[in-house]
């Protein structure tokens, strides 16, 4: 059934929700769906921009021939060419032969890698700053290189100052009682939703992200339109200072992330006792989870979120209990910097995972490792070793 819903005048979405899919990019796991938006917009000439994954094409297909009333597209503005947004670009381009697609020059190459087809011929490239006149309203490119692959750019449309944010502002979750923020809400998973979706798949790319909104800052935007998540209208400067300090890797809150590994149990009792403690001697955050129950998507999240996070790891082959190095190896290839790290390892006979987590954690670009670090033998903690590993970390947070 045909679902399209008005931005502002000419200004159309057309996306669809998937609630069935589980993982998204088959490795986040998906509580609440997700929605590609895709959107039109209606001048004398009318610009498509962007399509959706084949999952929801039915739905897709239905909401565009809805919103085109029977009118030929004109314009096919590709922002982004990563599967989950693109999958009818080569197919649009064959039911509309004289529609023209818009996007960077890496554009065709990557719909000749995924499709097969090739739309040179009928492909405008743009560049940074260039604008394409829709008559009665025009649209102006922004390249957004690494946002999140190479190719991305930035639509704007002066008529309704609505930019078009490819995956950036993008979020999990799919709509409920409407498309914009409002209806989504800013409530707490909202938030969490959207911070879980940009740190985990835009995180590495922070001064690129950065680059971007320094290009937005020069514009007056009253609408944010990415092709996941909610529309913003309401809170876009909150949108924008979320996204400098994630981009920027900034802490958004002083506290400790305590993330432990545990095979029986003995090192999730001693990280249980520690974040208590660190919350009852600090003035920050504490929050606590089990590596190898909570999935690593949210604990790259709550990494971004806090100032300190603390790792305890039992010693397993010798090496680190392999979730806890899985997850400081992920901090590292999303290039999260500037952290204050603690480290408790467990080690019956050769305690290992204190030094190769010292390690690793120390290589972490701006990172702080606090010393000593803490030292159990299976059930076993000394108890002046544990006051002094308190006393340092609660110190290094209410120091932050
Ligand atoms: Fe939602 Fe980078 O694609």
């Amino acid at each position: 059934m045909q679902n399209s819903k008005i931005i502002a005048p000419g200004v159309y979405w057309l996306g669809a929700d998937d609630r069935r899919l589980s993982l998204f990019e088959n490795l986040f796991p998906l509580e609440d769906g997700v929605a590609y938006n895709t959107y039109a917009v209606m001048g004398e000439k009318t610009a498509l921009i962007d399509t959706v994954d084949s999952a929801v094409t039915q739905q897709y297909l239905e909401n565009l021939e809805g919103v085109l009333d029977g009118r030929s597209p004109d314009y096919l503005i590709v922002n982004h060419m990563e599967p989950d947004h693109c999958s009818l670009v080569a197919e649009l381009m064959r039911r509309y032969p004289d529609m023209h697609a818009v996007g960077t020059a890496k554009v065709p190459a990557l719909v000749r890698q995924f499709y097969g087809d090739d739309i040179s011929p009928r492909f405008l490239p743009v560049k940074d700053g260039d604008a394409l006149d829709l008559g009665g309203r025009t649209l102006h490119f922004a390249t957004a290189p690494m946002v999140h692959w190479p190719e991305v750019m930035f639509t704007y449309d002066d008529k309704a100052k609505a930019l078009f944010s490819a995956d950036a502002f993008g979020s999990f979750g799919a709509h409920h009682s409407g498309i914009f923020d409002g209806d989504w809400g800013t409530g707490e998973t909202v938030e969490q939703e959207m911070r879980r979706y940009y740190t985990n798949i835009v995180g590495k790319y922070g001064p690129q992200v950065l680059a971007a909104l320094r290009k937005a800052s020069a514009l007056e935007i009253e609408f944010i339109c990415p092709l996941h998540g909610p529309v913003w209208r309401n809170h876009i400067p909150w949108l924008l200072e979320k996204y400098t300090a994630w981009a920027g890797y900034t802490p958004e809150k002083r506290g400790a992330l305590v993330v432990y590994g545990s095979m029986y149990g003995n090192t999730g009792s001693a990280a249980s006792r520690i974040a208590m403690e660190l919350a009852a001697r600090s003035a920050g955050e504490v929050r606590l989870y089990d590596v190898s129950k909570t999935h690593k998507s949210y604990l790259v999240a709550e990494a971004f979120r806090l100032s300190h996070i603390v790792l305890a790891a039992p010693t397993y082959n010798a090496g680190i209990y392999p979730p806890v190095r899985e997850f400081v190896e992920d901090l590292g290839t999303l290039g999260l910097k500037g952290r204050t790290a603690a480290i408790i390892e467990n080690g019956s006979w050769a305690p290992m995972s204190g030094k190769l987590l010292r390690e690793m954690a120390g290589a972490l670009p701006g990172w702080t490792v606090l010393e000593p670090a803490l030292t159990l033998r299976g059930a076993e903690c000394g108890e002046a070793e544990l006051e002094a590993f308190l006393s340092i970390v609660a110190g290094s947070i209410n120091e932050q």
